[in-house]
């Protein structure tokens, strides 16, 4: 039996590579232009790592400045948990080399993969270890540096990823605040839609794979697109319904950066407003978990999410994972 307990996200961070690949810039690699990028995805531009960014580097810098906003040292956390499908090698995983650059001696520490779904895992399981009481403080990263698994000649593909990181902290907060619902699903029978075959142990690197390009992702655009909406919708209605809200009760949704079609067709389905829809994919692509985490960060930056709001976050991604949850901020 889990305590009466409320959870919720007290601080947030990000960290971006510091690299804008523009379409423009994109032409040059592949047939493609910025038209057809803008028009069928809603994407202007991304960030890309270099050779002197890893994905634990942007890890590490989005959560020091969530530990700093919570006012918590690096030694006060007792669980850190990274969602991510693009780790910085296969272990240890990524929240062990955060845990070791933050100095965060008294953290378990683990990675969770979930694809583009990662950052709601992440968050429904950190919810439960502050809920038993097995943790106090919870650092969770939503991470993703997809550039370095995408093949630069498959123009489906490449236009539509960027790497980033965002960090929230997790702690109980006062009753009838912070998650007030989330719910978290999966079909593994559709994971060929959406996939990198070779590199784990089924098909380990070798001459044949490298030449198969079978390290690089694999995507049924389409089939992801459709599906993508019809789950978006149900699975927001699903956590809306689980503590008896609707739609218009929302001061903002959040939603998974993969195609600003899938957003605006999702949103329209759920009779929401423009104004109730939070994106950034123009400026940063698809960067699968760090996706929530940083529109999050934004708009807590600028102002416009604020204490007392109701907010829907929704995602989907490889797996197939899906989920939602809502939040009152
Ligand atoms: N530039 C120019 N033309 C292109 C490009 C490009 N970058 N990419 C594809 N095309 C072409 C195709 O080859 C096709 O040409 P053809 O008709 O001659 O074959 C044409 O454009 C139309 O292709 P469609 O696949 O019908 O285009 P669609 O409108 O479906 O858009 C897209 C493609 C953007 C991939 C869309 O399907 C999509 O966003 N799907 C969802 C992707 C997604 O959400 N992925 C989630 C990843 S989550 C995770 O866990 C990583």
């Amino acid at each position: 039996m889990h305590s009466g307990k409320s959870v919720g996200i007290v601080s947030t961070g990000k960290g971006l590579p510091v690299c804008r690949l523009t379409n423009l810039e994109l032409e040059e690699i592949v047939d493609t232009s910025d038209e057809w990028i803008i028009s069928r995805t809603g994407i202007k531009e991304r960030r890309i790592i270099s050779n002197s960014e890893t994905n634990s580097e942007l890890s590490f810098i989005a959560s020091k400045i969530a530990l700093d906003r919570a006012n918590l040292k690096p030694e006060d956390l007792d669980l850190i948990i990274v969602a991510t499908v693009t780790p910085d090698m296969l272990f240890p995983s990524t929240a062990c080399l955060i845990q070791a650059k933050l100095e965060a001696y008294n953290a378990a520490a683990f990675d969770l993969a979930a694809g583009c779904t990662g950052f709601l895992y992440g968050l429904s399981v950190g919810e439960q270890y502050i809920k038993t009481g097995a943790a106090k403080n919870v650092l969770l990263v939503g991470v993703d540096t997809l550039s370095t698994i995408v093949d630069w000649q498959d123009r489906n593909t490449c236009v539509l990823f960027g790497d980033g990181a965002g960090a929230v902290v997790l702690q109980e907060v006062e009753e009838n605040r912070g998650l007030l619902s989330c719910k978290l699903f999966s079909d593994g029978n559709k994971g060929d839609l959406l996939c990198v075959p070779a590199g784990g142990s089924r098909f380990p690197a070798t001459r044949q794979t490298v030449e198969k390009k079978m390290h690089y992702i694999k995507m049924n655009g389409p089939e992801v697109f459709k599906f993508a909406v019809t789950v978006m919708i149900n699975s927001t209605l699903t956590v809306l319904e689980m503590c008896g809200k609707k739609p218009a009760d929302l001061d903002y949704l959040v939603p998974h950066q993969a195609n600003i079609r899938i957003i605006n067709a999702a949103s329209r389905k759920l009779g929401l407003k423009p104004e109730q829809v939070l994106a950034n994919i123009d400026r940063y692509g698809n960067m699968s978990s760090a996706s929530i985490p940083v529109v999050l960060d934004e708009a807590v930056e600028e102002g416009k999410i604020k204490r007392g709001d109701l907010i829907a976050l929704v995602s989907f991604g490889a797996g197939l994972t899906w989920g939602a949850a809502v939040l009152n901020w």
